[in-house]
Parts: C-alpha cells; structure tokens; sequence
C-alpha cells in the first residue's frame, strides 16, 4: 500500500523511483495532440488565461524552487512576466499589484501555514484570481483557490521532498504550455514540448538506472562538512534543490549558486576540501559552464558533473562526468532533479543519519 516502503530500504528512496510512474500520472488526460488545453485548470481557465498580464507565485521551501524553474519557462515561453517569492517574505510586505496579475500558490500538503496565510491575503490584494498546484485533494490551499491542478504524486511520506517537486515541475510545465497556447507560443514548440513530455517518464526511469554509479560517487562526499552546487538558467533552483536536499537529509552544509556568480566570491570557498556539483544539460548556456568549471578546477576543487551525454566534457583528474540521456531544453530541469536526489540520498544513506525524518524538521510546517 501507499505507506508501506516494500522493497525500498526507505521512503525517500521508494518515492525517487516512483518519479516515471507520478510524473505520467501528472498528465494523464492533460496532454493534447499538440498543445496543452486551458480546460485541465477547470472550465472557467481559458477566459481567465487570456486576461493574465503577469504572475505572483508563492511558496515554500522546495516548492518555491518550482516557482523558481517556472519563471525561467513563463517567461521564456508564454512571454508572461513572473515574481516568485517565499511566502513568510510575501506575506509581511507590501505588495505592488499590477492589473490583471494571477496569484499561484505551489505546496505539496496545501496546509503550510504560511503558503496558505499568503493565499489568504492575496484574496485582499485585487488579484484577477488565484491558482493552487497541490497534491493533496481537499487540503485548506485546494479548497480556497479559485483554480486548482492536482500534482498526483500521490502520499509523499519522507520529509524531504522528491516526487511532490517534480510532479510540480511537470504541472508547472503544463500551465507553461496552457499559457502559451493563449499567448501564442509557436504551435511547432508547443508540439515539440508536449511530445517531450510524453516521453518523459521513460527518460526518467533510465536516469534511475544511474543509481549505481552515484551511489559509488557518494563516497566522496561522506567526509565533506560543504559542497558547493552550480547551474544556470532554469538549472540554478535546480541547484538551490539539490543543495536543500542535501542540508536536510545529511546535514552537510550545502549551498548553491548561478554558475556565473563563482568569481563574486564563492570561489574564495573553492579547495579540495570542497566538492562542486555541475549540471550540465546540452543547451546554449554549456560553453559559459565550462568556462566555470575550469575555474573551480583551477583551484584544485573536486568537481562532479551531470552532464547530457552529448557533451565533450572528458573525467580527467578531480573531475566525474555522469552521463544523461539527451532531452528536450525545457524538460531538462526535470529530469537533471534526479540525480541529485540520488546523491542525497545515498550520502545520507552513508552517513546514516534518519534518512526518511531528518532532525528538527516536520513534513508540513503548519504553524509559523
Ligand atoms: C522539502 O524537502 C522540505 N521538507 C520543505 O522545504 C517543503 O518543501 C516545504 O515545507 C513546503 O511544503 P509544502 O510543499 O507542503 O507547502
């Protein structure tokens, strides 16, 4: 049943592997020939697509970090201008509110206190509606949202979030291409997405395939105290995950920056001592990566890359290069979440600390 590990040593682990299976579930009957209908967000959802100027996306903790991919994609393909911020900012702030700006709230339970104190707020601000992508039917942000898309993810049972966030991704993905179908995005890239995204599951089922290979890179980071996580574009929140994820479950400090930022000032942080994890999807910000990691290198820092495996990136002294199967540029945020889990995941494992109940942290923060 859903709250039994059976063959997986722990919940975390089972839930990583449940990732082709929920990321299919999250578009079961979403999908259009071609493009993404507007109806999956409900009946009322095209109308109100075609008014929204821009977005406010609020959340917490990983859940933010899937605001912070969609910015990248809401800009880059339905031309809608984003802000994405953490809700206990949002809600204790002033808040300019353009005409016509959609108020979206992204959390796993629905029940975070402060997400949902966010949500209750905005309803005073004049917003054009609200949004909830959630994974709990029925929870408090589900039930006082105007518009709502279920993550299916299904129950999620270890703290650290895994599967919750990228079903999110794939949901974010979705309102993406909906989006751009009212904005006018290329029918030919809406079609190219769509088709990537059926073939999503399959491409992150042989990412698990990997899981080998990382647990024997795990071994380098059990004695480390920091590491350092490095992306660009849409990969930096993706850096900013996998970096949580590693402070939640092993308790190595962890911290992640845009790769371009390293010459102002984490580079001085940069010795042997410091692990720097890269990932590297083929688009067109790889030859700038490079270029950063022959800084980090330079330094004597032990670098490890996920890379696509189209890549000419060569292992040579202080450097691993795991390889990923090709991908479609706006699903790679996805798919290179992976890993990097892994990596926690077995690092944790290793360090045998409470993989599945970290110190100090609940599953959902339901008080302040
Ligand atoms: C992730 O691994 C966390 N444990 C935590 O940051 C979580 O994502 C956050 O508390 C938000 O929860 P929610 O998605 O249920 O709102």
């Amino acid at each position: 049943g859903a709250a039994s590990k059976g063959e997986y040593r722990h919940f975390m682990q089972k839930e990583i592997f449940e990732q082709p299976a929920v990321i299919a579930a999250a578009l079961e009957g979403r999908l259009g020939e071609r493009s993404v209908p507007a109806e999956c967000f409900g009946p009322d959802a095209e109308a109100l697509f075609a008014r929204v100027e821009q977005l406010h996306i609020v959340a917490c903790g990983t859940s933010y970090h899937a605001g912070l991919v969609a910015r990248y994609w809401l800009e880059r393909y339905a031309g809608i201008p984003v802000q994405v911020e953490v809700a206990s900012e949002y809600r204790y702030r002033t808040v300019v509110v353009p005409d016509n700006t959609l108020f979206v709230t992204l959390s796993q339970s629905g029940e975070t206190a402060d997400t949902l104190a966010a949500l209750r707020f905005a309803r005073e601000q004049g917003y054009l509606g609200s949004l909830a992508i959630c994974n709990v039917p029925g929870s408090s942000l589900v039930r006082e949202s105007d518009l709502t898309l279920m993550t299916q993810a299904g129950p999620e049972i270890g703290v650290a979030s895994t599967k919750a966030f990228t079903t999110q991704l794939t949901a974010l993905m979705l309102l993406t291409l909906a989006m751009g179908r009212v904005k006018g995005l290329a029918a030919e890239t809406q079609a190219e997405v769509v088709a990537g995204l059926r073939g999503l599951p399959r491409l992150v089922s042989r990412v698990l395939e990997l899981d080998d290979a990382i647990e024997a890179l795990s071994t380098a980071f059990a004695e480390k105290q920091h590491a350092l996580f490095l992306g660009r574009g849409a990969h930096f929140p993706i850096a900013l995950e996998g970096a949580l994820k590693l402070k939640e479950i092993s308790y190595i400090h962890a911290e992640a920056y845009p790769a371009g930022e390293l010459k102002h000032g984490p580079l001085a942080l940069v010795d042997s001592e410091m692990p720097v994890i890269s990932v590297a999807p083929n688009d067109e910000l790889l030859d700038k990566l490079k270029s950063n990691l022959q800084e980090v290198k330079a330094r004597g820092g032990e670098l490890f890359v996920f890379a696509d495996e189209g890549v000419g990136l060569a292992e040579e002294e202080g450097v691993r290069v795991l390889r990923l199967p090709h991908v479609h540029d706006a699903l790679a945020p996805i798919l290179y979440t992976v890993p990097l889990q892994l990596l926690s995941y077995h690092v944790a494992v290793l360090k045998g600390t409470d993989v599945d109940q970290p110190r100090n942290l609940a599953k959902s923060v339901t008080v302040e």
